[in-house]
């Protein structure tokens, strides 16, 4: 597993969906939202305030393991973990 990268980079390699990174990771477009397990997500990194200001911004896709791909770097301790994408990831998520 290449660790160190973040998991919406990981997700375009493997070319998921229509998972993009519309803002280039700048927190702002949602483009990368993904989902864990609920198992998984104490291993993740602490969310941050901005980050959840934004994955709240469209509450129809939200789930208690919401998180955006491009803020989560890959680390060992992640290894086996299922990532899942939102049906609306991709151009064309709603506007507010
Ligand atoms: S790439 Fe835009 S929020 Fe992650």
């Amino acid at each position: 597993m290449s660790t160190g990268i973040f998991v919406m980079s990981f997700c375009l390699a493997k070319l998921v969906g229509s998972l993009i990174g519309f803002c280039y990771a700048s927190n702002w477009c949602r483009t990368c939202h993904v989902y864990f397990k609920p198992e998984d997500y104490d291993k993740l990194p602490v969310i941050s305030s901005e980050e959840l200001y934004h994955i709240k911004r469209d509450p129809g896709q939200v789930i208690g393991s919401s998180r955006l791909g491009c803020q989560i770097r890959l680390a060992k301790n992640m290894e086996g973990m299922e990532v899942r994408l939102p049906e609306r990831t991709g151009p064309g998520w709603s506007e507010e």
